[in-house]
């Protein structure tokens, strides 16, 4: 069988599933940090698999989701507010914001948090920020109590969306959208310079 008739013999879903790979940003990671409602953590997904992100972090205090993610999958509400992303994400749940850190520690993964409001010892507006680091796990808060401060205080620095409105902060869909929009613009360019770089000189 010729290259070109493997080509032709794949299903649409797998074609599509070649192409996006090369844009895939490598070792991204979302962390959701105990969020409350599932319509947003379908959203989310939405946005981590529109955008290229590998994986998703949930951590899940309440125990309100189940351990197998494959579980997850079937549940509607999830399924209709992803349309249909869950079914092509990697999702992990944790116990608590301490089992999660520590996963990520003993990987390697600078942790970033994102809040509304200054917290931490170093600050930084959105586009601002550098995000090119090896390893990279984004940290999003809980729809009301925000970011918890053992996050923060793990955190490299605290990433913030300029808000010039009467209102203090963005739902989670929203600033997902629009942080990870930047870091995956970030992280697809500089894997695409690297790449270039590794390729060395074309021969003349
Ligand atoms: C609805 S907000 C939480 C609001 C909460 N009252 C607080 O003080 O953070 C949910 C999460 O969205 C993210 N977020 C919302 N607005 C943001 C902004 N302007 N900049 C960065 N992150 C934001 C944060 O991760 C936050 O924890």
């Amino acid at each position: 069988m010729t290259e070109g008739t493997v080509q032709e013999n794949k299903s649409p879903v797998r074609k599509r599933a070649d192409e996006i790979k090369p844009y895939r940003c490598k070792n991204l990671i979302v962390v959701l940090e105990n969020p409350m409602d599932i319509k947003n953590i379908g959203t989310v997904i939405r946005n981590v698999n529109a955008l290229g992100v590998e994986k998703t972090y949930i951590v899940d205090s309440r125990k309100s989701l189940p351990d197998d993610w494959e579980e997850m999958r079937e549940r509607k509400s999830l399924s209709k507010t992803s349309v249909s992303a869950i079914k092509w994400s990697f999702v992990k749940r944790f116990d608590s914001t301490e089992e999660c850190l520590k996963h990520l520690e003993n990987n390697r993964f600078t942790s970033v948090v994102t809040s509304p409001h200054v917290k931490g010892k170093r600050n930084e507006v959105l586009h601002e920020a550098d995000y090119t680091m090896p390893r990279l796990a984004v940290w999003f808060g809980n729809e009301s109590r925000g970011i918890s401060d053992e996050a923060v205080a793990s955190s490299e620095f605290c990433v913030s969306i300029p808000m010039f409105g009467m209102i203090e902060s963005l739902n989670l869909g929203t600033t997902t959208g629009i942080v990870l929009y930047e870091i995956t613009k970030q992280r697809r360019e500089y894997q695409e310079k690297y790449k270039r770089a590794n390729r060395g000189p074309s021969v003349k």
